[in-house]
């Protein structure tokens, strides 16, 4: 594969959008200056399941400035589709507790939140049940497991167990988590007449959404034009369209004006899908050496009544250590709790967390360093296919991790480091995730004053998508950055992935190659000259993409903690978390170290904080915000590092990357906790790691 030559790529360039948001003048999607926009704010069930009988709106119609009351029976009719959770207004089922069941449409926030206050709603209600039983008969096997096939099962795993000399046998579990992005679900509806719709939608992919919008409205392809200019992030939860953007299409249509709907932080918790939580029975078995001869991983979560999303915490198992037999399941069950959904590294952050604290724990009980213990069972083929790796820098990060960490002549005893009141321990896990890439769209201009535009839909949700797609066209034309504008987020600019999967700057990104590439054919067949006109090239990687070799293809890291623990009252500090990451080419070191950051910031809050609550009694998530909901701070991060290993890998894409965004928040509760055993001898299966969990 022929990969664009490094200029502008591989330069620390700053933010192509960064001056524009810190200033404030980034346009938001509820910032758009609009003539007489009107408010929509929603009502949410509070009961956890049963039916509306009816809704009495008198006292919110009655408020000035109310302008209509939606509800099931009197709301815009929307087509059938697969996911119930867009389906909003309906129909009159309650199938979770923060169901949006009515919503006030008003001319001011303030009047549409204060009405929706007087909306009575009567609810049949039915006896609800939020906490997995693991051993409850209603447990099913999906069909997948967010993509992944839900069982897998090489040799003969049972055996296995039986005859070796070692085995480790664990249950894992961890909480439901919640995304918590900086911007909360936000939405502007305009209708221009009945046909033609345009959502401002806080959103990680504008082209899908654009598609689903338009199927949910009877309209057909096109008639539904999605911006979505700028992110305040989404970590999974922006990628599927739920209730927000239907919301305010919906009440737009029914008051005949733009609407804007901005989810509070704590309609969130409900409104968005959470990461299920998990239940994980991890079984290793090894020979005294320490290589594995089986690996057994069995993971239990939850969906709702109404749609299957099954956290596929077991898949990570399937392709990253070396063992002749291997078995890994998923199974769930149906509770009275909001649909989960995707959230940064789906599947792959708690079933690390399972996977790397047994490979510790197996490695305390042999006697062998945790690093080595890695190393031994190192593979060049992926174990559940057979199939080779396209690149595969996982023992490079551990020797280059544990080199920058200062790992040598760690004594492994638990207990070993004490300074004063505090119990000093230090631990590691491993990193990795797929690499995943789909077809994109890009056009690619060429302009008689010399200048160059591409066109993709791609997103920048933080991360800078936008900077790097620019630093790749720049380089492909063979011009400086300056060069060549770059415009992104608009569902017109064509068919193209979402902000997900880690997938965004290889699947645009080679979109964006092809284009220029394309372009600069034309310009050579026109002498290179650009005609009056300009040129313009619009190309699709579908073709490309079906041609992929059969490579098994990830991204690694190794992960490095220590921590600190108060002998008398628990409290837990992380002074040190260095992480090492082998992930193909990086194209700008500002961004990818910035998302490297944020990724190892997220897993010590998974590790350290965040706990989603599931109340029996009320049917809800007792903790619905950040009050309650506790994710880390900045006094939470101390030295912090991420570095990387030069990767080459010609079996990618063009642009050579393997995507970052997911990689780093998986194995980080894993090194934590490990280091926490480290520490003080207590092994921490559940997360978070709590003080009451180190007693
Ligand atoms: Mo991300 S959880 O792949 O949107």
């Amino acid at each position: 594969m022929t990969m664009t030559t490094s200029r502008a790529t591989g330069a620390s360039v700053q933010r192509a959008d960064g001056y524009a948001k810190v200033t404030g003048a980034a346009t938001y999607s509820t910032e758009w200056p609009l003539q007489n926009p009107a408010y929509a704010w929603p009502v949410l069930s509070t009961v956890a399941r049963g039916a509306v009988r009816a809704v009495d709106d008198s006292a919110a119609l009655a408020v000035p400035g109310v302008l209509a009351v939606l509800r099931p029976g009197a709301a815009p009719e929307l087509q059938p589709a697969d996911d119930p959770e867009m389906l909003i207004l309906q129909h009159s089922r309650v199938d979770y507790r923060g169901q949006v069941v009515a919503a006030v449409v008003a001319t001011s926030l303030e009047v549409a939140r204060y009405a929706s206050s007087l909306v009575r709603v009567d609810y049949t209600v039915e006896p609800h049940e939020v906490l997995i039983d693991p051993d409850s008969d209603e447990l099913f096997t999906p069909t997948t497991a967010v993509g992944n096939p839900p069982a897998s099962d090489k040799g003969d795993v049972d055996a296995a167990l039986l005859a070796a000399p070692h085995v480790l046998d664990a249950t894992y579990t961890t909480p439901p988590q919640h995304t918590s992005s900086m911007e909360p679900y936000a939405c502007t509806a305009v209708w221009d007449g009945e046909r033609e719709l345009t959502l401002y939608n806080s959103d990680q992919g504008p082209a899908i959404t654009a598609g689903t919008i338009s199927a949910l409205f009877g309209l057909p392809a096109g008639a539904v034009r999605i911006v979505a200019d700028y992110i305040g992030g989404g970590f999974g939860a922006k990628a599927f369209v739920r209730s927000v953007p239907v919301l305010a299409a919906m009440a737009a249509k029914a008051v005949d004006r733009p609407v804007k709907v901005m989810a509070t932080r704590q309609q969130m918790f409900s409104l968005a899908g959470h990461r299920g939580p998990t239940v994980q029975r991890v079984r290793l078995a090894a020979d005294p050496s320490g290589r594995l001869v089986a690996i057994d991983h069995q993971a239990i979560s939850h969906t709702s009544r109404h749609a299957d999303f099954v956290e596929a915490a077991a898949a990570v198992s399937r392709s990253l250590y070396a063992t002749p037999n291997l078995r890994t399941g998923h199974r769930a069950v149906r509770l009275d709790v909001p649909t989960p959904g995707p959230m940064r590294a789906p599947g792959i952050a708690p079933g690390l967390f399972a996977l790397e604290s047994a490979m510790d724990e197996l490695a305390h009980q042999l006697g062998i360093d945790p690093v080595e213990l890695r190393v031994r069972n190192d593979t060049d083929v992926d174990p559940s296919t057979g199939r080779p790796f396209s690149s595969r820098g996982l023992v490079e990060c551990l020797r280059e991790g544990a080199e920058r960490f200062g790992w040598a002549g760690r004594d492994p005893a638990p207990r070993s480091g004490r300074q004063g009141d505090w119990l000093v321990g230090t631990g590691m896990a491993v990193s990795t995730f797929p690499v995943h890439m789909a077809p994109s769209t890009a056009t690619a201009l060429a302009t008689v004053d010399g200048g160059f535009e591409v066109r993709v839909t791609a997103v920048d949700i933080g991360t800078g998508a936008r900077t790097v797609l620019a630093q790749v066209a720049a380089d492909e034309l063979g011009v400086e950055l300056d060069q060549v504008t770059l415009r992104v987020a608009h569902s017109d600019y064509g068919m193209a992935p979402f902000a997900g999967g880690s997938a965004g700057t290889a699947s645009w990104g080679w979109a964006v190659v092809k284009a220029v590439r394309a372009l600069r054919e034309r310009l050579d067949q026109h002498g290179g000259v650009v005609p009056a006109e300009g040129l313009e090239v619009t190309v699709d990687t579908t073709a490309d993409l079906a041609e992929l070799s059969a490579y098994s293809r990830h991204s690694y890291g190794a992960q490095f903690a220590e921590v600190r623990v108060h002998v008398h009252t628990g409290e837990l500090r992380v002074p040190r978390l260095y992480g090492v990451f082998a992930a193909g080419r990086i194209l700008n070191p500002r961004t990818a170290r910035s998302q490297l950051l944020g990724g190892m910031i997220f897993g010590l809050s998974m590790a350290l904080h965040e706990d989603g609550v599931l109340d029996p009694v009320f049917g809800d998530f007792a903790n619905h915000d950040f009050a309650g909901y506790h994710i880390a701070a900045n006094a939470d991060v101390a030295d912090l590092r991420a570095h990387w290993i030069e990767e080459h890998d010609d079996e990618l894409n063009p642009v050579g990357v393997k995507g970052i965004g997911e990689l780093s928040n998986t194995g980080t509760a894993a090194a934590i906790a490990n280091a926490v055993f480290h520490a003080t001898g207590h092994r921490v299966r559940d997360l978070p790691i709590t003080l009451e969990r180190l007693r």
